[in-house]
């Protein structure tokens, strides 16, 4: 049976694929793309074998392919819109031959234990109902000594909190109501979904008890992302 975070997401993202890239970097004012290229920073390019696992239209996919030539990369996402869209993407970036998109879920990788150099996803956690058991099936995958790296929004504090607060609560809900219904609906949820994730998880904490060591936090713009990273223990 399919549980509620995962219906939620697979709804959430059926309707996004083909429009995701261009919106999501509108609402987050264009910091998206750094957020990436800082994550896929932390991957050393000695990892020639890497997975991305919630990789939706593959951006760090094509990211990570792109920054060191010999690498293969395996993207996973429980969405086949978000796939299909991820598929076309990756054809027009001519890396057909190097990165492999394929159906599944975070929580039962379809890979043999250490199979990967490294991993990397990104805004996953906050769609899977048991965070630290899919933390250890992330690490799973990747060799003892690998780098794994992920993703995330988050709450910035201080004097930032209260315009972050009026952004998810007002600015946000309008402009994906503005775009269309599947973005109003993202529109509504992130703020929630972010305020409540980080309310009840601390993210370094979350990631030594999954047996990940050498575990690193940078905020990034104003502390409304985040990126963390460690090393497979
Ligand atoms: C916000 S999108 C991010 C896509 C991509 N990583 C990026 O940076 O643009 C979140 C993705 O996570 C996927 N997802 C959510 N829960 C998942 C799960 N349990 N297993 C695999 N993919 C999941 C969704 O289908 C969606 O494509």
């Amino acid at each position: 049976m399919r549980s509620v975070a995962e219906a939620t997401a697979r709804e959430l993202f059926a309707p996004l694929g083909p429009t995701y890239d261009r919106y999501a970097r509108l609402l987050s004012f264009g910091q998206d793309p750094r957020w990436r290229r800082f994550l896929v920073s932390r991957v050393p390019s000695s990892a020639l074998k890497v997975l991305d696992v919630a990789t939706g239209t593959a951006a760090v996919a094509i990211e990570l392919a792109r920054t060191v030539p010999e690498r293969t990369v395996a993207g996973v996402d429980q969405s086949p819109e978000m796939l299909a869209a991820g598929r076309a993407r990756v054809e027009r970036a001519g890396l057909g031959g190097r990165i492999e998109l394929r159906e599944g879920r975070a929580e039962s990788l379809p890979f043999a234990d250490g199979e990967f150099d490294a991993l990397t996803f990104t805004y996953l956690l906050r769609y899977v109902d048991d965070p630290l058991a899919t933390m250890r099936e992330l690490a799973r995958v990747v060799r003892p000594g690998g780098v794994i790296a992920m993703l995330e929004f988050d709450v910035p504090r201080g004097v930032w909190r209260p315009l972050w607060e009026l952004y998810v609560r007002v600015g946000l809900p309008l402009a994906g109501a503005i775009v269309s219904p599947g973005w109003r609906e993202v529109g509504g949820f992130l703020g929630p979904s972010i305020r409540s994730f980080h309310a009840r998880v601390s993210l370094e904490d979350l990631w030594r008890e999954a047996g990940i060591a050498d575990v690193h936090a940078r905020r990034l713009s104003l502390g409304g992302g985040v990126v963390v990273w460690g090393v497979r223990a």
